[in-house]
This record gives structure tokens, C-alpha cells and sequence, in this order.
């Protein structure tokens, strides 16, 4: 029994209940499957298995030590986004090559960590930050293999906090003014530009703007080759979405059908940083219910013991999450916000939600919750972080223990 799965009745992660599992960490608590991420790793992998590609798993979708090894095991790379993430991409036991450094705002001490370490790329955000890179890998008598991240003024059709492809979004250089910016750092002792990236956003389900733009991408790589500078890898960034409520969404195989014919042919190596696809559908977060309130006139509230502090998305992004009890539950149907426990009217997981009438004590599963969720955790009104389980081979590990208030203060003065 692989994923997260309904057995009997009950939810289960890779066959193991994930009753038992709450009963025994305690909750809020992430759970992830094992199976699940390798199997939708390899599901991209083998799509494009026909052109030669290097698949960077994007930390910033969940960067637990435990699951950037799973992802290194399977002979992922990884995408880090700050210096921060490419600590803990070393220590997930990534090499340096294996390592493409990403971000808007990158700060000296980053860059020289990069340049230091000799990182596969850095993807470079603007021309500044190439004259800085040029700078720093000179004074150190290196030169820096360097990408330009274009931005290619397309809209990828997401939700607009998640979407980075459009000319009034930070990210990038302008189409416009890469040639040129390019023919003026090519003679830099510095820096070597190897290849171009772009990222036009995430939980893409339309591949038609990620398509174009992998084509405006292809185009400039061949017209930069014509002005001499050779370029041996595009990168087209992650961004490829899942379903959250169980409508239709491209597969690895139509997102493989929509690039692989922009880049075949182009004698370039293609890199792909997909961070959510993999393991967001991998991911649960496991939550008890500890009040129901039904305001007078009103709702009918089912407040749980996890709110926007373990799981921020559908506070600000609106996003969607399957909201399930973990012991199917039987009875006539009610509508109710899910909540959590924080005061914020803004903290409500799941907006008139039909389902059985919970009761105080349940266990309830927030589905496709593996990417997005524990990394973007925070300590709001000082509530320790949730613990973290990987179930793997039948095994249920902790591979973050749940924080303490001792944790937290064990910063203060
Ligand atoms: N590469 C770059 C340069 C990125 O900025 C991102 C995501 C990725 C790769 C991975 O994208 P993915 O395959 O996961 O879509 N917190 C938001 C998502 C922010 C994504 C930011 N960049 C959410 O919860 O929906």
C-alpha cells in the first residue's frame, strides 16, 4: 500500500495508520510517504529520460535533511534559494556541481559562499549582481559559472503571489536586455556564463506560457551563440502544479510532451528545478479538533490544534486543501470552517466544508500538504514548530522533532 490512502476506512501513509502515528507523536504533526516522493520523482525523470536533463529539486518546497537525502538517493540535484539552503543542501550530502543557486536578493556573503564552494550555477537576477559575482570570483582568482535569469513577460496563469514571469514581478532580466548584457560580461575574468534559467512561477496546471517561454528561452540561447558565447544548459525552473480538490492536471508525461519539442534539437542539456510536484501530494498534515463552536445564527466552526502557523497557504493564497477525518466518519453532512487556534480571523484552513460533524478529540488530515507546509512554519503567538515523520519501507521515523518552547528561547537573552 503505497501513498496516502484510505484502507478500511482509515487514512494511512505507505500502509501504516496514520492514527497510530498521531497517537504516538502527537499532533499538529507533518507526515510524509516515502513512496510517494520517489515514485513522483521518478515519474518527471523518466518523462524526459529522451533528452539529456539533470533534475534539481527545489529545497524551498520542503527542505527537511531526511527528504533532501531521499531526493539526493534517487540522483536528484538541488536548487537552493539562499545561503541558508545550500548549508543543508550539503548536508543532505549534495555535492557543490550538483548545487544551482537561485534568488532575487542575494547578498555578498552568499555569493562568496557560492563562488567559494564552486556551486554548479549561480542564476544570476540582474546585471549588478553579475558585476558583483565578477568582483568576488576575481579577487579570489576564480571565474564563476554563471546563468541569466530571464524574464521572459509571460503569465503563467497562477495565483499572483506565485507567479514570477510577468515584467512588473521582481524576478529576472528583461528579454530586451540580455544580448546586450551578455556581449558586456563576456570578457569578464570573472565569471563564465554557461547557461540561461527562468522561473515563471508555481502550481502551473495551463503549459501553454511555460511552453512559450521555454521557446523565447531556446531562441536567445541560439542567438547568443551567434553573438559567441556558447551556452550549454537552459534551465526552465520549476513550477509544475498538482491538483489539490481532484480536478484534471497535466502529468509529468504532458509536461515532458510540452517542453521536450522546444529544446530537442537545440543541442542544449536541459535542467528543471520541480519542488511541489514532488512531494507536495506526498505530505499530510495531521491536526486534532479541540472545540466545535456554533456561533448563534451563524457557522458552525471545527477548531483544530494546527492553524496558519504550521500550514500558511490558505491564509495567503487562498489556496485550497482537502480537509478529511482520519477515521472515516459517518452521519449527515454539515457545513463548517475548519479553523485554527490563532487570533487571526485570517486562520481558517477550509471555508464551508461539507462533512459529518467532527467532535472534539478527532483526528483530521489536511491533504497534499508536503510542499509549502512545514518550510513555511513560524512561531506566531509562540507556538513550537510541529515534529516531522517520514514513513519509508513500512517505518514511520521522526525526521524533525517537534520544537520546544525551550527551543525558542534558548535564543533570547
Ligand atoms: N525554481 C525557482 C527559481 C523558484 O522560485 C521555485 C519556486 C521553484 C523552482 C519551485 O517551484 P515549484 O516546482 O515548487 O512550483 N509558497 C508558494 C510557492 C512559492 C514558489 C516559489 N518558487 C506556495 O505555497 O504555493
Amino acid at each position: 500500500m503505497s501513498g496516502i490512502q484510505r484502507t478500511g476506512g482509515a487514512l494511512t501513509c505507505d500502509g501504516v495508520p496514520l492514527s497510530d502515528i498521531a497517537a504516538r507523536e502527537g499532533t499538529p504533526l507533518y507526515v510524509y510517504s516515502a513512496s510517494t516522493i520517489i515514485s513522483r520523482y521518478r515519474a518527471i525523470d523518466e518523462a524526459f529520460a529522451s533528452h539529456p536533463h539533470s533534475l534539481h529539486y527545489a529545497l524551498k518546497a520542503n527542505s527537511t535533511l531526511a527528504v533532501a537525502r531521499l531526493l539526493r538517493s534517487l540522483g536528484a540535484g538541488a536548487d537552493a534559494n539562499s545561503g541558508g539552503e545550500i548549508d543543508v543542501a550539503l548536508r543532505a550530502g549534495f555535492i557543490p556541481d550538483q548545487i544551482v543557486f537561485t534568488g532575487v536578493g542575494k547578498t555578498a556573503g552568499e555569493l562568496a559562499q557560492a563562488i567559494d564552494l564552486g556551486v554548479r550555477t549561480i542564476n544570476a537576477e540582474s546585471e549588478g549582481e553579475l558585476e558583483r559575482i565578477d568582483a568576488l570570483a576575481r579577487a579570489r582568482q576564480t571565474r564563476a559559472r554563471v546563468a541569466l535569469r530571464l524574464n521572459p513577460d509571460i503569465d503563467a496563469k497562477s495565483h499572483p503571489h506565485i507567479s514570477t514571469g510577468l515584467k512588473t514581478n521582481k524576478f529576472g532580466i528583461g528579454l530586451d536586455h540580455v544580448r546586450g548584457i551578455c556581449q558586456r560580461m563576456a570578457g569578464r575574468a570573472g565569471l563564465e556564463i554557461v547557461g540561461l534559467h527562468m522561473h515563471i512561477g508555481s502550481q502551473i496546471t495551463d503549459l501553454d506560457p511555460l511552453a512559450r517561454a521555454a521557446s523565447a528561452i531556446v531562441r536567445l540561447a541560439r542567438e547568443l551563440g551567434d553573438d559567441g558565447i556558447a551556452i550549454d544548459h537552459v534551465d526552465l525552473g520549476g513550477g509544475l502544479g498538482i491538483s489539490y480538490d481532484g480536478s484534471p492536471v497535466p502529468s509529468a508525461a504532458d509536461y515532458a510532451a510540452a517542453l521536450l519539442p522546444v529544446v530537442r534539437g537545440s543541442g542544449l542539456h536541459l535542467v528543471l528545478e520541480p519542488g511541489r510536484n514532488i512531494v507536495a501530494p506526498a505530505g499530510v498534515l495531521l491536526s486534532r479538533v479541540v472545540d466545535i463552536k456554533e456561533q448563534p445564527g451563524g457557522k458552525l466552526f471545527v477548531i483544530l490544534d494546527a492553524g496558519m502557523t504550521e500550514l500558511i497557504r490558505p491564509m495567503l493564497y487562498g489556496a485550497f486543501h482537502r480537509i478529511e477525518p482520519v477515521e472515516a466518519a459517518s452521519g449527515p453532512e454539515t457545513v463548517c470552517d475548519v479553523v485554527g487556534p490563532l487570533c487571526e480571523s485570517s486562520d481558517t484552513l477550509g471555508k464551508d466544508r461539507p462533512m459529518p460533524r467532527p467532535g472534539v478529540g478527532d483526528l483530521m488530515a489536511v491533504l497534499d500538504a508536503g510542499a509549502y507546509g512545514a518550510v513555511m512554519a513560524s512561531n506566531y503567538n509562540r507556538r513550537p514548530m510541529p515534529a516531522e515523520v517520514l514513513v519509508q519501507d513500512g517505518t514511520a521515523r521522526v525526521i524533525r522533532r517537534r520544537q520546544t518552547i525551550d527551543d525558542l528561547l534558548a535564543l533570547e537573552a
